[in-house]
């Protein structure tokens, strides 16, 4: 693969994100160890990846071959430190925490080659926050990507002050490899991806909440007068009715807007475990 300057991945957090972005990193030829806290959550990730591809080969979009080469390219771990020492490029995909993730690229940041590129996987934090006192400013780098992975083409890469020119270009190069279009996107809250679709799902709940329509006539007004391929509500069902909280949450918080107070009947929904598609109910049955 003499294009592909990121030959050995590691992707940290084998949850939904994770799991996909270990799977377009392995399809596109390099190597991934997937990494999490425990064998239970890699083993899930590792189902979900084989699920996927068992799917891609059921519609006739995969061969057998292709698929059995990608999950032969994938390995796991959970030794952070062990799995991240020799690669290079790092893709961070755990919980949208601050701390969590700082902690993990300082840590990180002692560990792997001086040229690694650490790149997180960050929704809506400020990447300067999330590589604060990391070894190596210049090698940091946003890289969100967009569930579900393995079919979104869009990669949003998000550059701070200090991210080198290089490290733009290699990450826009890998993107390209992985089948994605990458746009560039200043560290500000929310990029320009979650800004803009936190705001139309939160203003759907507003609608739901005050009668307006059904969940089914607020998406179809969507899908079929604008030509979404979702509507607002099925989408925040897809990404999970909590992280899209979290997002709004941080970014009514940083950006000082109304229109990103979370609405009460997402916050019930979420105290009550309806988190959408992975609890299987939100504003629908999964
Ligand atoms: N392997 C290979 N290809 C597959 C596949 C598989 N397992 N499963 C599906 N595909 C292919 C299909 O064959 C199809 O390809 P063609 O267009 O070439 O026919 C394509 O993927 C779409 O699949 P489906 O026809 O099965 O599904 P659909 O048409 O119902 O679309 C969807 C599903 C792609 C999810 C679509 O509804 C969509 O785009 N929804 C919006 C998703 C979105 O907005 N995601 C972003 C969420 S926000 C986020 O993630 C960011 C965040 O940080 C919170």
């Amino acid at each position: 693969m003499s294009d592909n300057s990121f030959g050995k991945v590691a992707v940290l957090g084998a949850g939904t994100m994770g799991a996909g972005i270990a799977q377009v990193c392995a399809q596109a030829g390099s190597t991934v160890v997937l990494c999490d806290i425990n064998d239970e959550f890699v083993q899930k990730g590792m189902q979900r990846i084989a699920a996927f591809l068992q799917k891609g080969v059921d519609k006739g979009k995969t061969t057998e071959e292709q698929r059995d080469a990608t999950l032969a390219r994938i390995s796991t771990s959970t030794d952070r430190a062990a799995a991240c020492k020799d690669v290079d490029l790092v893709v961070e995909a755990v919980p949208e925490k601050l701390e969590l993730k700082n902690g993990i690229f300082r840590e990180l940041g002692e560990v792997v080659s001086a040229t690694c590129v650490l790149a997180s996987n960050t929704s809506s934090l400020s990447l300067a926050k999330v590589f604060d006192g990391v070894n190596g400013p210049e090698r940091c780098i946003g890289w969100h990507f967009f569930n579900p992975v393995p079919i979104m083409k869009l990669l949003e890469l998000v550059r701070t002050d200090a991210t080198s020119e290089a490290t733009i270009e290699a990450s826009q190069a890998y993107g390209r490899l992985l089948g994605k279009e990458p746009i560039l996107v200043k560290d500000s809250p929310g990029f320009a991806s979650s800004r803009l679709g936190v705001c139309l799902g939160l203003e759907a709940i507003r609608m739901l909440e005050a009668g307006v329509a059904s969940a089914e006539d607020i998406d179809k007004a969507m899908v079929l007068g604008y030509g979404h391929p979702m509507g607002p509500l099925k989408l925040t069902d897809l990404v999970g009715l909590d992280v899209r909280l979290a997002i709004a949450d941080y970014l009514r918080e940083e950006l000082g807007l109304e229109g990103f107070a979370a609405p009460e009947l997402m916050r019930k929904m979420v105290a009550d475990g309806l988190l959408g598609k992975k609890s299987g109910q939100g504003f629908y049955a999964w």
